[in-house]
């Protein structure tokens, strides 16, 4: 059962500073980009094993409606592996707030349909996010990602997390971090492959942090 408390702190997990590890970096440089609508955002051209034509850009303001309609497509499963516990729904003012982002301290990828520019009414729709929020104290970046099923298992997932290492570098996180169900063996893998340390999440031993020093 979800409540407006557990919606308030899904949304801290993305705002809290938290303290306790790190060295203050050097000042940070800040990502400020405007994707413009019908333009992809200079987005990369994909195509998916199913000939799914895709574009992997920053997430964008007006991308709210089709959040939540990638938000309804996940497995429960799914949205349990991401947001640590279940969620039924996105409700307006959370799926705002992971849609217009501040650029100095928090950036999110994902993988959608391309706008067209014949057809700008025509919605597009979200198939993968990754997002990373900066904590601006220590200057270590949190990360989440979800990739819809149907596009599972074709190298998205480590294309996104690439992109997160990199975003977050720029912004000047000197560590990304997550905490990771410890049944989740897919994320374990991806984290593995991509350099991450695991450690023990305090006071939750069904979770590992994972952590990768940038
Ligand atoms: C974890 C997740 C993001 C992986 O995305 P993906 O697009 O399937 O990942 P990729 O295709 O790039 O796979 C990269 C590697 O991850 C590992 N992996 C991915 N899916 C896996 C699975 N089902 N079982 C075991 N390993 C898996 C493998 O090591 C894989 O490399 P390989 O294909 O060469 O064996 C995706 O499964 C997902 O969204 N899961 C639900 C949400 C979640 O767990 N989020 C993490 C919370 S932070």
């Amino acid at each position: 059962m979800n409540t407006v408390a557990n919606l308030r702190n899904l949304a801290e997990r993305w705002a809290l500073p938290r303290h306790g590890r790190g060295v203050r970096p050097p000042p940070r440089r800040s990502e400020r980009r405007t994707p413009q609508r019908g333009a992809d955002g200079g987005g990369e051209r994909l195509t998916s094993r199913d000939g799914t034509p895709l574009v992997l850009r920053q997430i964008r303001p007006d991308d709210v409606e089709a959040l939540q309609r990638f938000f309804h497509r996940l497995t429960p499963e799914e949205v349990r592996l991401r947001f640590l516990h279940p969620l039924n729904e996105l409700p307006d003012a959370f799926a705002h707030q992971l849609c217009e982002l501040d650029p100095a301290v928090a950036f999110a990828w994902l993988l959608a349909t391309p706008d067209d520019p014949a057809h700008p009414d025509l919605p597009i729709e979200i198939h993968a996010v990754a997002r990373a929020h900066l904590d601006p104290v220590l200057d270590q970046a949190e990360y989440a990602i979800v990739v819809e099923g149907r596009f599972a298992r074709q190298g998205f997932g480590s294309l996104l997390m690439r992109r997160v290492i990199a975003s977050a570098r720029k912004l000047g996180a000197t560590e990304l971090w997550s905490d990771v169900l410890l049944e989740n063996g897919a994320m374990l893998d991806l984290c593995a492959k991509l350099g991450f340390e695991r450690g023990m999440s305090l006071n939750n031993p069904g979770v590992v942090r994972v952590s990768l020093a940038l």
